[in-house]
This record gives C-alpha cells, structure tokens and sequence, in this order.
C-alpha cells in the first residue's frame, strides 16, 4: 500500500454488470461508513461466455479506472472475473491498492466448515471451465470433492425474470444435473445466483429429495473485506460516506433491474469507458 492512503478513499468494487450489487450490498450492510464506486461492465455482460483474454483486458482497465478514482481497495465482485482476471489485476494494481476477489474468502469458509465432504458448485462457463475453485481447494489439502455444474443461462435469465417462477424449469434442468447428486452444499458461484438462492434450494430439494446447505458468498466476502481494512488500518471511521454505481452502457432495463440485485432504490450513472 502507499503509505499515504486514507481510510476515506472509497472501495471500488466491479462487476460484469449489474449482479455483482448483492455483493456491493453486503459491503454496504457490513461497512456503512464507507465510501462506494461500483463500475458494472454491463457493454460486455455475460463474461460467463467470454474467453479469458478478453476478460483479462476489460479486468485491468476497469481496474485502471478505479484507481484513478483513488481507491483504497478493488474488489473483483464477479467470479467469472476473479477466476480470468484476479492474478493479473494484482499484478497491474501493485502496491497502489488493496485488491480482493470472492472465491478466496469463499474456499476459506470451505476450509472451516465443509472439509472432506461433498460441495456441488454451479457458476458461468468461465468459471466452472477455469477450475480455480478445485486448484484452491486442492492447494489447502482440504479433502473436498467438489462436482461442478456450468449453469451457463441462468444469469440472463435472472436478469430478464428475476425471481420469477419461470425459472424453475430452468433450474430443475440444471440441478438434476448427476454432478450434483449427494452433496452437503452448493456454492453459488455467480454473483446474480443470491437473488434466487430460496429457489435454487426449493428446486434443488424436489429434484434431488435431500436438503444441503446453499454457500452465498456476499456475506463471508462482505466480512473478508472488513478484516482486510482493518488489517492495514483502513476502516473509514469518518461515517460521510458517498455512493456511485456507474455502468458502460446504460439501459432502462438495467437500471429497472439494480433495484432486484442491489435490494434497494438506487441510480445508475453511465461511465463511458469503452467510448
Ligand atoms: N456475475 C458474474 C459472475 O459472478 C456472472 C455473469 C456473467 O456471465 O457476466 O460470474
């Protein structure tokens, strides 16, 4: 870190578009003094289907832009992102900031509390192709098996039905899938999937006939973001705190839809980053 950071600058947090705001509203809930700039790269949404490269590129300019906004810390809130891009944004932010993604935190409460048992995972293509989550928890020796299940259209559709009762269909294809057969949780590794997560569990249990857990990663990141801040002694105590949600391409659409993820009223911006 530079050692002339304050603990006011705020927390950029990114996304591939508008899911990464259940994230952005556990760091809301759990840090309220803190100042936010969301970017949701909504011009190139999904980066569930976009080849790593390309992802690596939109990560660190994105990247980029927040820290010309000063921020303290960069928050991958995407795990299709943080699976193409973390190692490279770190590379490129150096010491200039902090950066943190959601699948770290998210293996650590993996490490505590599910160690040599059965975890099913359902994200985007990237992120299920890109097997960071089986690496990391092979890395720990935690004795996990873990069966993945790319559910490639379930963020689209989440964006364009929302908790809607078409979905289940949908999810009934998906989570009777054999690879997630006999497992004690399912991560949620997809920043839209929290908005449905009572679905998901209510059609997971009456394809399956079980009951598991349902690993919702917003809160445990929410609280790893916490700890890092205070780590370097960053924590805004200030308690003037400003918000910013700022998207590549602005429509209506999505703007109707901030309000499903982020679980309250709030008003997109259009930052013209790619223009
Ligand atoms: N929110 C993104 C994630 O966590 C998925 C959506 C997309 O494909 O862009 O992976």
């Amino acid at each position: 870190m530079k050692p002339n950071h304050a603990s006011t600058q705020p927390i950029g947090i990114f996304d591939s578009g508008i899911g990464g705001l259940t994230v952005a509203h556990a760091i809301v809930r759990y840090l309220p003094k803190e100042n936010i700039i969301y970017f949701g790269d909504t011009a190139h949404l999904p980066y569930g289907d976009k080849s790593t490269a390309a992802i690596q590129a939109y990560s660190v300019k994105i990247a980029h832009m927040l820290l010309q906004q000063e921020c303290k810390l960069i928050l991958i809130a995407c795990n299709s992102a943080s699976a193409a891009a973390y190692e490279l944004v770190k590379e490129y932010i150096g010491s200039k900031a902090l950066v943190t993604n959601v699948i770290d935190p998210t293996v650590r409460l993996l490490k505590e509390k599910y160690a040599s048992r059965h975890i099913g995972l359902i994200g985007t293509r990237q992120t299920v192709n890109s097997h960071i989550y089986k690496k990391k928890i092979d890395e720990l020796n935690l004795n996990i098996r873990l069966s993945s299940h790319a559910t490639n259209l379930l963020a689209s559709a989440i964006e364009e039905f929302g908790d809607h009762q078409v979905l289940d269909s949908l999810l009934r294809v998906y989570l009777s899938h054999p690879n997630l057969r006999n497992i004690d949780a399912l991560v949620l590794a997809c920043t839209h999937y929290p908005v449905i997560k009572n679905k998901i569990l209510e059609q997971y249990v009456s394809s399956n006939h079980n009951t598991i857990d349902i690993i919702d990663s917003s809160d445990i990141v929410a609280q790893a973001v916490k700890k890092q801040l205070e780590t370097h002694n960053l924590l805004n105590a200030n308690g003037v705190c400003s918000k910013h949600f700022y998207v590549s391409d602005y429509t209506e659409s999505f703007a109707a839809n901030a309000r499903l993820f982020f679980g309250e009223e709030i008003t997109l911006e259009h930052y013209p980053l790619w223009d």
